[in-house]
């Protein structure tokens, strides 16, 4: 591990555990084996941008993280297929949000490589999209009614999410609880379903259940809290996404909503509520990423992950719950 353990009763993740997807990597290869395989669509330019997206790169976290919660709450062998097909379907909706994102946000950049929407267009993005939300319902419709419930009810957020942050733009107004209502939203509810349908799938009892979904919710908010301060930190070859872009589009990301609230100079200029260009980006740009301001946000983050790791000691030791302690760690101190 790169950083501290934080608190929490569960052991720091020794640096053996560094490949913290070790214990899952099988359920992962068949995870990733029948993604592939939903990608195909009998319209040859679906599948083209299912494949082209998908095969291009993410880090499958969330995958990951709901397969350590199914094992780490005791989830047996023989109905690891649920929980890879929860998996599956988390990612494949997460993988529609990145489609519908990139042209909600005129995303040109996505995983070092031309977004779906630079390449392919509007509505070629839109659709390919639609296709994704629904294969995932289409895998897990077989599930109890409370599991579809759940996933349906993190795509309703999802959407809540992304029109707040719309109506959000440009507001030098907007405090810390507006920021969090929308990362909630927009991407720890995804994380909140995945550890829930996850502890259920499991076996596992109420209370375990809660607990997960509330861990995945934290482990979502530091997720997108240290993503709003890598957009300002770069580089580009590691984000795979251009510098700035949240500040160039108006979004009130964390270092944003930071800056208007410490820093008058750039409240002044993000009020103005025109794009930033030229020499008035880069000025902006450096502000947010003054020390302090980055530290201040860490610090949000680091609070999140102190949470998801008090909930852990909830779970009976395990190596799955070590690499999930690993893994609630690392989103501290990833670089992508
Ligand atoms: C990107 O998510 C969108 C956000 C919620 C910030 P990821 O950083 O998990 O994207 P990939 O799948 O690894 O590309
Ligand atoms: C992340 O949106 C949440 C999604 C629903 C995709 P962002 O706009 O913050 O993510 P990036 O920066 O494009 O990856
Ligand atoms: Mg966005
Ligand atoms: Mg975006």
């Amino acid at each position: 591990m790169k950083n501290q353990q934080t608190a929490g009763a569960v052991a720091a993740s020794t640096s053996e555990a560094r490949d913290l997807a070790l214990p899952v990597k099988a359920d992962l290869l068949v995870t990733e084996q029948k993604l592939s395989r939903l990608l195909d669509s009998n319209e040859a330019l679906i599948g083209e941008i299912c494949h082209y997206l998908v095969d291009g790169g993410g880090k499958r976290l969330r995958p990951l993280f709901i397969l350590l919660v199914y094992r780490a709450c005791g989830g047996v062998s023989e109905k690891i297929e649920d929980a890879i097909d929860a998996a599956i379907a988390l990612e494949l909706i997460h993988s529609a949000t990145l489609l519908h994102d990139d042209i909600i946000d005129g995303g040109l950049l996505r995983r070092g490589k031309p977004s779906a929407f630079a390449r392919y267009g509007f509505a070629p993005s839109l659709v390919a999209g639609d296709f994704l939300f629904c294969r995932a319902f289409e895998l897990c419709g077989r599930f109890e009614e409370r599991l579809v419930r759940t996933a349906a009810q993190a795509c309703i957020q999802l959407t809540e999410g992304e029109v707040m942050e719309g109506r959000m733009r440009h507001n030098a107004a907007a405090t810390i609880d507006d920021y969090i209502a929308v990362i909630t939203r927009k991407t720890a509810s995804l994380f909140a379903a995945g550890g829930k349908v996850a502890a259920d799938l499991a076996g596992a009892d109420a209370k375990t259940i809660t607990a997960m979904e509330t861990l995945g919710l934290a482990i979502g908010l530091a997720f997108q809290m240290i993503d709003d301060l890598l957009d300002v930190l770069g580089p580009e070859e590691k984000i795979g996404k251009p510098v700035g872009s949240d500040l160039r589009a108006g979004i009130i990301s964390l270092p944003v909503v930071l800056g208007v609230q410490h820093n008058t100079e750039f409240a002044r200029n993000f009020r103005a509520g025109t794009r930033l260009e030229g020499a008035d980006f880069d000025h902006a740009l450096q502000l947010m990423r003054d020390p302090v301001m980055i530290a201040r946000g860490r610090a949000l983050a680091t609070a999140q992950v102190a949470r998801a790791r008090d909930l852990l000691a909830q779970l009976k030791p395990s190596i799955y719950r070590d690499s999930l302690a690993a893994l609630i760690d690392d989103q501290i101190d990833r670089e992508d």
